[in-house]
């Protein structure tokens, strides 16, 4: 697959479908695009997904939204696009790697652990506190996050 990644430029327009399809809530996303690096997977001309870092601590970055569209997904984009996030901070100089997800994002937390994150701790009423409506996945609502960190 000759997928390759460019850096989201100022002039450029942020892909909201798909940040908005990784986390909903539009507030978090704008901060998150503000002050941190949103980068694009490209198959040919077709944007396929994305994945935005923000520094979080001192060398430490977190991958905060990564997304992949519908119709390519199960395809290892996703995969390959947490292996670049983890290349991309290892060339900030980044000594840690974090990632967050639901408690029921089983596929999530899958993929994750496969690339190397290991879970540190969970974040109590995380959703709860930070999104309006009730999110559900898999059945069960979404309340905390898990946490998962790498060290690079
Ligand atoms: N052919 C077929 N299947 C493949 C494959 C290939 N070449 N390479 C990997 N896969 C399989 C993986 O084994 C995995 O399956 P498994 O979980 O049954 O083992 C599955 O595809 C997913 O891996 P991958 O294809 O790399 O992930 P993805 O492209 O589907 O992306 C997400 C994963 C989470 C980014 C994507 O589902 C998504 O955008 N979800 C919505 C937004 C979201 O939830 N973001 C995360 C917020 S925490």
């Amino acid at each position: 697959m000759n997928l390759h990644f460019k850096r989201l430029d100022e002039q450029q327009a942020a892909p909201y479908e798909l940040l908005l399809l990784a986390d909903p809530n539009k507030e978090l996303v704008d901060e998150y695009l503000s002050r941190g690096y949103c980068f694009l997977a490209m198959l040919e001309n077709e944007l396929v997904g994305e994945f935005v870092l923000i520094h979080t601590h001192p060398r430490t970055l977190e991958i905060v939204n990564i997304a992949v569209q519908e119709p390519f997904q199960g395809k290892g984009i996703g995969k390959a696009l947490v292996l670049r996030a983890i290349e991309e901070a290892r060339t900030m100089n980044a000594k840690t790697i974090e990632i967050g997800t639901g408690n029921s994002g089983f596929k999530q937390l899958k993929l994750y652990q496969r690339c190397g994150f290991r879970i540190v701790g969970v974040d109590i009423d995380f959703f709860i506190r930070n999104y309006d409506e009730e999110l559900y996945e898999e059945g069960i609502q979404i309340k905390d996050m898990v946490r998962l960190r790498m060290e690079l």
